[in-house]
């Protein structure tokens, strides 16, 4: 499966050698930002492993990688929300390509809740599939990169935790937390050479948004409050994943690294 959209082609890519066989584990990478993660880090030569709730998609990208001559990426299903089913995943993915020395914490759901129909099993919900894997994840990895002498840990926040948006209390209050979390983890795991950083994506237009999303009156929103004409694609958070991930930003930890157009 290509990737869904793309703004300019594979082979324009800048090429991090220090990423060529080494192991990258990505959350929710069977469709959206996830995938063209998956597909750039194998095109660096990577050992990708990825996890999803959605089955299909994540065998057949798994295929379609390996179609196109990089290494075969390995996939199990796994729902993010139960942890022991994720430490697992990153047990097997381990045990499959070897140690683990990049992670991209990815998977999230960004569905509408109205305030006044939040419950508190709704609200636990939106923390577990939003920011808690976040931890755990990063929880498991740490004893390998640490054997390695170090790691890149990425973590996907939000632009929606500082702009004006309505109806997404819980994924926003999650987001905001995975930009303290990245704080925290690099406090403690710098120490071991492991880097966490967190990207913050503006509007990108994936599949799902695109389907769901992106009406006129999105489109007006993007025009108005862009610096920038072009819309937002996969590749263009996937160029900052990779260079969080190299080690070409060796020296750079504990930050946001914002991907938006200019949204004011
Ligand atoms: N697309 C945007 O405009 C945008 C903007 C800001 C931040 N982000 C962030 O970027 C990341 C990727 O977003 P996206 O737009 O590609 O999302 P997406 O919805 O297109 O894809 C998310 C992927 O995660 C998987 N997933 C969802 N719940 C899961 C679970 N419980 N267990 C395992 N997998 C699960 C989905 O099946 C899907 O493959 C997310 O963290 C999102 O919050 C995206």
């Amino acid at each position: 499966m290509p990737a869904q959209v793309a703004s300019t082609p594979r082979d324009q890519f800048a090429s991090y050698p220090s990423l060529a066989g080494r192991v990258a584990f990505v959350s929710g990478g069977a469709s959206g930002l996830g995938a063209e993660f998956v597909h750039q880090l194998a095109a660096q030569g990577a050992r990708v492993a990825f996890v999803d709730l959605d089955a299909a998609s994540g065998e057949q990208l798994s295929a379609a990688v390996a179609e196109e001559g990089g290494p075969q990426p390995w996939f199990e299903r796994c729902d993010v929300r139960d942890i022991p089913d994720l430490q697992g995943a990153i047990t097997a993915a381990a045990a499959a390509l070897g140690p683990i020395t990049v992670l991209v914490n990815n998977a999230a759901n960004d569905k509408r809740d109205r305030v006044a129909d939040v419950d508190v099993a709704l609200w636990d919900d939106r923390m577990a599939v939003n920011v808690r894997h976040h931890f755990f994840a990063a929880q498991a990895v740490w004893p390998m990169m640490r054997e390695q002498g170090g790691g890149s840990i990425i973590n996907l926040g939000s632009i929606s935790a500082h702009i004006d948006l309505m109806d997404l209390p819980g994924y926003i209050t999650s987001k905001a937390g995975v930009e303290g979390l990245t704080r925290t983890l690099a406090r403690e795991l710098g120490p071991d050479g492991i880097r966490v950083n967190c990207i913050i994506p503006g509007w990108v237009m994936t599949k799902r948004q695109l389907d769901e999303w992106i009406t006129p009156e999105a489109e007006a929103s993007i025009a108005r409050n862009q610096c920038l004409p072009q819309k937002l694609y996969p590749d263009d958070v996937a160029r900052l994943m990779l260079w969080l991930a190299a080690d070409d930003s060796r020296s750079c930890t504990a930050q946001k690294w914002i991907v938006d157009g200019g949204w004011m």
